[in-house]
């Protein structure tokens, strides 16, 4: 296999986030060809308008765009706020999904994941995420769904997952994400040579 980008989507802005831990543990459980970026600053993205969109687009939403373009794949974990999927991950997928036609999450290759305190573990959260990235035409990684319930038994106080199951789940994702990206590549390999 060779290098993958990964690029980290929170849904939280929460500093103590399990969310946010998820994807730090699975940057340490991944292989050295594959790296995650975490990335940072959700919360600085305006909510969406499109009076800010366009050839003056605000420069956060610029940022995210790029980092999402600039990834082979994308890893999203989210909180579930009151039954569907946060605000903050709301919104930035709204940045995303501009131009038309033409934005980032398009064919890219994407896996969702969450952790929340209750016990059904972000599944209506993902459910609403998945329906959103289908939307927006991104290649969706449909299995294993990977939901961390009652997340303040699943972390040490260091913010180590400690749960074997939501780790052997989370490294089978990661090995249909990546599958997924090897077959974006393949295809790609294909095109160039027939054009
Ligand atoms: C506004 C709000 C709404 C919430 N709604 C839900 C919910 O619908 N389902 C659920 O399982 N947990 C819900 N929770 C609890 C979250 O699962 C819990 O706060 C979790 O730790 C959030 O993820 P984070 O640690 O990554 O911030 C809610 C929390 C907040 C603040």
């Amino acid at each position: 296999m060779s290098n993958i980008k990964l690029l980290g989507l929170s849904g939280s802005l929460r500093s103590g986030s399990y969310n946010t831990s998820v994807l730090r543990n699975v940057k340490s459980l991944l292989p050295q060809e594959i790296e995650l970026e975490i990335y940072q600053d959700l919360g600085k993205l305006p909510l969406y308008s499109e009076d800010l969109d366009g050839v003056d687009l605000h420069p956060e939403a610029r940022r995210l765009r790029n980092a999402i373009a600039e990834s082979d794949g994308v890893l999203i974990s989210s909180p579930e706020h009151n039954f569907s999927l946060s605000a903050a991950l709301k919104n930035a997928l709204d940045w995303s999904s501009r131009p038309y036609g033409s934005h980032p999450f398009i064919g890219k290759p994407t896996a969702i994941l969450g952790a929340s305190g209750g016990i059904l573990g972000t599944i209506r959260a993902q459910l609403h995420t998945r329906e959103i990235l289908h939307a927006l035409e991104a290649d969706l990684v449909t299995r294993p769904e990977v939901l961390i319930t009652q997340a303040g038994l699943k972390f040490d106080t260091d913010g180590r997952l400690v749960d074997d199951s939501a780790k052997a789940l989370i490294l089978q994702l990661i090995d249909n994400l990546t599958a997924k990206i090897e077959n974006v590549r393949k295809n790609l390999e294909v095109e160039s040579l027939a054009s």
